[in-house]
C-alpha cells in the first residue's frame, strides 16, 4: 500500500514553499499526500525558531505526536526546517521518538531521510548547513496552489541583525541564477499560475551569480517580460539597498504589485544601532518618502519589534511616532525575544514581559485605528481581486488586490484562481467587503 504523507507548517512564506519542495520530493519518491494528519504514516513538522514561541509550539504538537505514536508504532515523525536545524541533538534527547531530524533546505532528500528512517531503529539526520547552491535548483515542487506560487531567488542571509536566529539556521546568502529563476517563472506561466512571490531573507540582496550579474531590479525588469504573468510580488526587501532603480522597476511595470514590505523593527535610531540595522530612522523615512512620491501609489507594510534590550520609553514612543508618520498599511509586530547565538543575547533581556505586553498591545490599538481610517478611504473603488476563494463558506469568495490587502465578496466557485473586479463596500480595520461587478 502506497504510504502516505502528511506536513505540518510553521513560520513564514520561505517554510511554505520549502514544505511544497517536501512534498514534491517524497510524491516523487513514490508516497502520497494524506488529507490529514490522522491520515497519514508519515508527519513532518517544517518548523520555525525565529522566536522562542514558535520553538514552544513545536515542542507541544510533538508531545501530541509522542501519544499518537504510542498507539501506532508504525508512524514516522519527522521534525525539519530552522527549528531543528537549531535544537539540533538536544531535540533528539527532549524527543526521543523523532526518526527524521533535518535542517531547512533539505526537501530534496526527504524521500530518501524517509527510507533511512524506516530501515533504522535510529533517526535519519542531516543537519548539514549547505552552502552548495545545488539544492536551490529544485524542481519537484508540489505546489499548493494552482495560480500562486513562490519562487527561491536566494537562500539565507549575510545581514546580521543581533536580534535574528536566520544566519544560524540557513547559512549565508546563496543565489539562484537568473536564467533558472526566469525558466521557472516562465514554465508556471505556461502551466496556467498568474502571480510570483520571489522569496529571500533580504531579497534586494540578491545577485545573480551568472555572468548576466543581474540585480534585483534588473530581475524585476526581465520578470515583467513575461507575457501572462499577471502579478509580481517579492518578500523582503531590507531598507538598506531600497534603491530608486528597484523602486523605478516597480513603478514603470504594473504587473508588479502596489505594495512594499519593508521591515522597520524600531522608530528610535538608537536601538536600530543596537539591533545593527545599518540605518537611522531619518534614512528609513527618507525612502518612505521616495515610494509615497512615486506617481503610483504603494502599500508599505512592516514588522516592529518591542521590548528590545534597553529600548526605553522614549525609544518606544519613538516607534509610536514612526507609525503615525509611516501610516502603514498594515503592521507585524512581536515581542523580542532571545535566541540562542545571537549578539543581542549579551545585551540582556531587560523588558520585563508585562512591559513588552503592554507596548504590544498599545502598538497594536493605535495601528489599527491607521488600518481602520485607511480602509475606510477604499471605498467606492473599484478594484481587481485574484480570487483565492474560502473553503469554509460555500459562497463567500475572498482574494487580494494589488496593495495586498483582503477583500471578502460573494460570488461563484469558479472564480478561484482568477481576477475578478469588485467594488469595494465595506470595511474593517484587517480587511474589506466588496460587490462583484
Ligand atoms: N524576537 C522577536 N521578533 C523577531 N523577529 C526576528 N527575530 C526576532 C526576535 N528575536 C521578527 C522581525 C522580523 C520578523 C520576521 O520576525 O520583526 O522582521
Amino acid at each position: 500500500m502506497t504510504r502516505k504523507f502528511f506536513i505540518e507548517t510553521f513560520g513564514c512564506q520561505m517554510n511554505e514553499l520549502d514544505s511544497e519542495k517536501i512534498a514534491g520530493n517524497l510524491q516523487h519518491c513514490g508516497l502520497e499526500a494524506a488529507g490529514d494528519a490522522a491520515g497519514a504514516d508519515v508527519i513532518i513538522l517544517n518548523t520555525c525558531s525565529v522566536r522562542e514561541k514558535a520553538v514552544q509550539k513545536a515542542y507541544a504538537r510533538l508531545g501530541e505526536l509522542k501519544r499518537s505514536k504510542a498507539v501506532r508504532q508504525d508512524l514516522l515523525v519527522g521534525v525539519v526546517g530552522c527549528m531543528a536545524q537549531l535544537e539540533g541533538e538536544r531535540l533528539l534527547k527532549r524527543a526521543p521518538f523523532v526518526n527524521i531530524l533535518a535542517g531547512p533546505q533539505k526537501g530534496h532528500l526527504m524521500g530518501t531521510l524517509v527510507e533511512r528512517a524506516q530501515a533504522s531503529p535510529f533517526p535519519a539526520v542531516n543537519l548539514r548547513m549547505d552552502e552548495d547552491p545545488e539544492p536551490l535548483e529544485n524542481t519537484q515542487v508540489l505546489r499548493a496552489s494552482r495560480w500562486r506560487a513562490g519562487i527561491t531567488i536566494s537562500e539565507g542571509c549575510d545581514q546580521r541583525c543581533s536580534f535574528c536566529v536566520v544566519p544560524f539556521t540557513r547559512g549565508r546568502q546563496r543565489d539562484r541564477e537568473s536564467a533558472h529563476i526566469l525558466r521557472e517563472v516562465e514554465e508556471l506561466v505556461a502551466q496556467g499560475f498568474l502571480e510570483v512571490v520571489l522569496l529571500g531573507q533580504m531579497v534586494n540582496a540578491y545577485r545573480d551569480p551568472s555572468p548576466a550579474g543581474m540585480s534585483f531590479a534588473a530581475l524585476l525588469r526581465r520578470l515583467a517580460q513575461i507575457g501572462g504573468l499577471q502579478r509580481i510580488r517579492f518578500a523582503s526587501p531590507h531598507p538598506v539597498g531600497f534603491t530608486g532603480d528597484l523602486l523605478d522597476a516597480m513603478v514603470s511595470h504594473p504587473q508588479i504589485c502596489n505594495h512594499v514590505h519593508l521591515p522597520v523593527q524600531s522608530g528610535s535610531t538608537r536601538v536600530l544601532r543596537a539591533m545593527g540595522r545599518d540605518y537611522t530612522r531619518e534614512t528609513y523615512l527618507d525612502i518612505v518618502a521616495k515610494i509615497r512620491r512615486a506617481p503610483r501609489p504603494m502599500a508599505i507594510s512592516t514588522d516592529i519589534i518591542v521590548g528590545f534590550p534597553g529600548e526605553t520609553d522614549a525609544d518606544f514612543r519613538d516607534t509610536l511616532g514612526l507609525l503615525d508618520e509611516v501610516q502603514y498599511d498594515s503592521v507585524f509586530s512581536f515581542k523580542y525575544s532571545p535566541r540562542p547565538n545571537t549578539p543581542a543575547l549579551a545585551l540582556g533581556d531587560d523588558v520585563p514581559e508585562e512591559e513588552k505586553g503592554r507596548r504590544l498591545t498599545f502598538l497594536q490599538e493605535r495601528q489599527k485605528l491607521i488600518q481602520y481610517n485607511k480602509n475606510a478611504a477604499m471605498q467606492g473603488q473599484v478594484l481587481e481581486v485574484l480570487v483565492d476563494g474560502r473553503p469554509r463558506s460555500r459562497f463567500a469568495l475572498s482574494g487580494r488586490l494589488t496593495n495586498n490587502r483582503v477583500v471578502h465578496f460573494f460570488g461563484p466557485d469558479d472564480l478561484k484562481g482568477r481576477i475578478a473586479k469588485v467594488e469595494i463596500t465595506g470595511f474593517t480595520a484587517n480587511s474589506l467587503k466588496g460587490v462583484r461587478i
